[in-house]
């Protein structure tokens, strides 16, 4: 209704703390991560990160969601409840989502982690899943088509012999939790929207060993599986349309250029 927003710059400021501090939380995530550690546990260490720099966990109630994070190990695409439950073990891959609320701004990002050693073909699906948000990342700029994001991220994902997710997308984030557009990780070529300066959304390309299909656990409602139990990857940034390029909000390590 309302279309994409064009963020102000003071709702761009504060956007990009917010999804800096969601960053931040990630880095501080990782040294939890390791084998006999529950997701539950790292849930925990995430939400008193998030309130202890003054911000709330944004996915905690949010349509009745418990949790401080999503923790999505192996073949779980996405929406994995964080669980004492949950124990990691040595091998496996496990995706960490976190969207913070800093001054009523949202921002969202999420990274793989490897539990001790993975297979190398757990590892070629990480590597190719965080290429294929790096492709997606270069087709930011005024003037180009949202379609041409899915198109980058699924020519890759198909050239590696991955399927892309399509039943979740990426999404226009900052003044709300999930804005327009909803961003496609699988798209055709000059499809979609246009990008203008100051739009703010995600890429969150979700990439499949097997086949593309997701089934949610009847028993939460939540946990987005892979039909075939194969792995499942997935990586996250928040980015900014800015006059020229893009600006990555959730890129505290600098590990892309601001153009
Ligand atoms: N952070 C997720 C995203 O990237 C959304 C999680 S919604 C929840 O859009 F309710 F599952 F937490
Ligand atoms: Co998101
Ligand atoms: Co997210």
């Amino acid at each position: 209704m309302g279309g994409i927003i064009i963020k102000t710059q003071e709702q761009i400021d504060g956007i990009r703390k917010s999804s800096r501090l969601a960053a931040e939380t990630l880095d501080y995530a990782a040294q939890f991560v390791s084998p006999g550690i529950s997701t539950g546990f790292i849930d925990q260490k995430i939400e008193e990160f998030i309130l202890a720099h003054g911000a709330v966990p944004a996915t905690k109630g949010y349509n009745g969601y418990p949790k401080s994070s999503c923790i999505s190990p192996n073949n779980v695409v996405c929406h994995g409840i964080p669980s004492e439950n949950t124990i990691l073990r040595e091998g496996d891959i496990i995706n960490i989502d976190v969207t913070t609320i800093l001054n009523g701004f949202y921002g969202d990002t999420s990274r793989m982690f490897c539990v001790g050693e993975v297979s190398d073909d757990a590892q070629k699906l990480v590597d190719a899943t965080l290429h294929c948000l790096k492709l997606g990342i270069e087709q930011v700029k005024p003037g180009n088509y949202f379609g041409n994001i899915g198109f980058v991220i699924n020519r890759y994902a198909m050239s590696k012999g991955y399927s892309v997710v399509y039943e979740f997308c990426g999404h226009g984030v900052g003044v709300d939790f999930h804005e327009e557009p909803q961003v496609d990780h699988a798209a055709r070529r000059n499809t979609g929207a246009l990008m203008k300066p100051g739009m703010i959304f995600t890429i969150e390309p979700m990439i499949n060993q097997g086949k593309a299909r997701t089934t949610i656990d009847k028993h939460d409602g939540w946990t987005a599986r892979t039909v075939d139990n194969k792995l499942s990857a997935q990586f996250e940034h928040t980015v900014l349309v800015t006059p020229t390029g893009c600006e990555v909000l959730t890129d505290i390590h600098n590990e892309f250029p601001v153009t």
